[in-house]
């Protein structure tokens, strides 16, 4: 039997995975209305695929959510999963979460069982929880096991996960999470078993490296506009040198989520502490180029003219496509600078308009594209659903009050756009006008 602590995002993938798996699985969490839900087999959240898997295991009685943290006593290993924010004081991870989870389960876990980090934390906190597991529970020993998953690809990636990567400080504990993901390991996921400082670190450096890839790219952009050059070629022409690859390479208005953003900026408060001045300042630009990328959008939006009583109407609130996160979504908060500028701005979202609407409830959101579109002044794509490739840019023609287009993911078809006689504008690429 295992236990899972924490079923927000990661938690409630991690339980119905596992359950999937063929474990017997005790999801603990202190949100009682969570717990209800997901009692009921539904999920509080948007994730393709996980919801089956939930219903299917909740129903056969192999999956159960409890609030009371003694449900975990006969777990054999034990994932903590809980949120690891961005403190409001500043950088650094908020570790509340995690700490009251391992006093949680630390007092019920019976002896020769495994506790096991997953949530992403500072490096060194691993060793902290040690200590502190010693004095609660010395029969218990406490491993880290870094999660990858993408929203999205959340059962993808964590049923095929292209590796798996352990911190462990024993051979047993090691042993004991073999066990767990024995099936993996038979279909060849690679298994990577390090010290419990390397394991943490693994996860943040693994997600500087791709936040890297987007402002590097961001950082093209700024130059191709500059320069006049193209950088849907640039990254195209260069992803072909397989040491570069060509993944992580879209130009547009950046990286945002529940994880990018904060896990890279926890990262630069842990540099800072460590007295990694030159780490710090390379992770410092890659946050700013980002944040950067956003800012450069809404200028480009006011060399059309004042939006001061605009109508703009915005494709997109959601963090990414397939997801109905707004967590620091860069659609979002452009969405809101453009309506900081005076514009009265309508948003459209495919399935994030409920919890942006939330965030930001002085934007207006439609369903209906063609009445967010009447009388806009400008069209901004923020966040690239094959929905809006697919639409048909006469029709929005007939209804707008300017013909331009700001596509801020590169990812319309431009040629069409501009045919229909919108002036098409994107990072990085030279503007698009129609033909006379
Ligand atoms: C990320 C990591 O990919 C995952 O391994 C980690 O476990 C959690 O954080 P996720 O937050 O789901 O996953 O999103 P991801 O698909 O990585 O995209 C992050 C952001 O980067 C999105 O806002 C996306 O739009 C943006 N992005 C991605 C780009 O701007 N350009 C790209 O080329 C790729």
């Amino acid at each position: 039997m295992l236990s899972v602590i924490g079923t927000g995002y990661l938690g409630a993938t991690h339980a119905a995975c596992m359950a999937e798996l063929g474990f017997d699985v005790i999801g603990i969490d202190t949100d009682a209305t969570k717990i209800t839900l997901l009692s009921q087999g539904e999920l509080p959240f948007y994730e393709p695929g996980l919801d089956d898997l939930l219903r299917k295991h909740v129903a056969t009685g192999k999956l159960r959510f409890s609030t009371d943290f003694s449900d975990l006593a006969q777990a054999d290993v034990h994932f903590i999963c809980v949120g690891t924010p961005q403190r409001k004081d500043g950088n650094a991870a908020d570790l509340t979460y995690v700490n009251a989870a391992l006093e949680g389960t630390a007092a019920h876990a019976k002896p020769g069982s495994l506790i096991v980090g997953k949530s992403t934390v500072p490096v060194g906190t691993a060793d902290a929880l040690t200590a502190r597991l010693a004095e609660i529970n010395p029969h218990v020993e406490l491993a880290w096991n870094p999660e990858f998953l993408r929203e999205g690809f959340a059962v993808e990636d964590t049923l095929r996960p292209n590796r798996l990567v352990v911190g462990v400080q024993s051979a047993r504990a090691e042993e004991q999470l073999r066990d767990v993901y024995v099936a993996l390991l038979k279909d060849g996921v690679p298994w990577i078993s390090a010290d419990l400082r390397t394991a943490e670190l693994v996860k943040v450096a693994a997600n500087s490296f791709l936040a890297t890839k987007i402002s590097f790219i961001n950082a093209m952009a700024e130059i191709c506009d500059a320069a006049g050059g193209d950088v849907t070629v640039l990254a195209k022409a260069i992803g072909y040198d397989p040491r570069i690859g060509n993944r992580f390479l879209q130009a547009g208005i950046g990286f945002g989520g529940g994880c990018l953003p904060k896990d890279i900026r926890a990262f630069m408060a842990r540099a800072e502490e460590l007295g990694a001045d030159q780490a710090l300042e390379f992770l410092r630009d890659i946050d700013s180029i980002n944040l950067r990328a956003r800012a450069r959008i809404i200028d480009v939006a006011a060399e059309y003219g004042d939006l001061k009583g605009e109508k703009v109407f915005i494709l997109g609130a959601a963090f990414k496509p397939d997801s109905d996160d707004v967590r620091d979504s860069p659609a979002l908060d452009i969405a809101y600078g453009i309506s900081q500028r005076g514009a009265r701005v309508v948003v459209n979202d495919p399935k994030a308009m409920e919890p942006a609407a939330k965030r930001f409830p002085h934007l207006e959101f439609t369903d209906d594209l063609l009445a967010g579109a009447q009388d806009a002044h400008l069209i901004l794509h923020l966040t690239e659903w094959k929905e809006y490739r697919a639409l048909n840019p006469a029709d929005f023609a007939k209804v707008v009050a300017n013909r331009v287009i700001i596509d801020g993911r590169n990812a319309l078809d431009g040629d069409a756009w501009r045919d229909a006689g919108f002036i098409y504008r994107a990072p990085g690429r030279p503007t698009l006008t129609p033909k006379k």
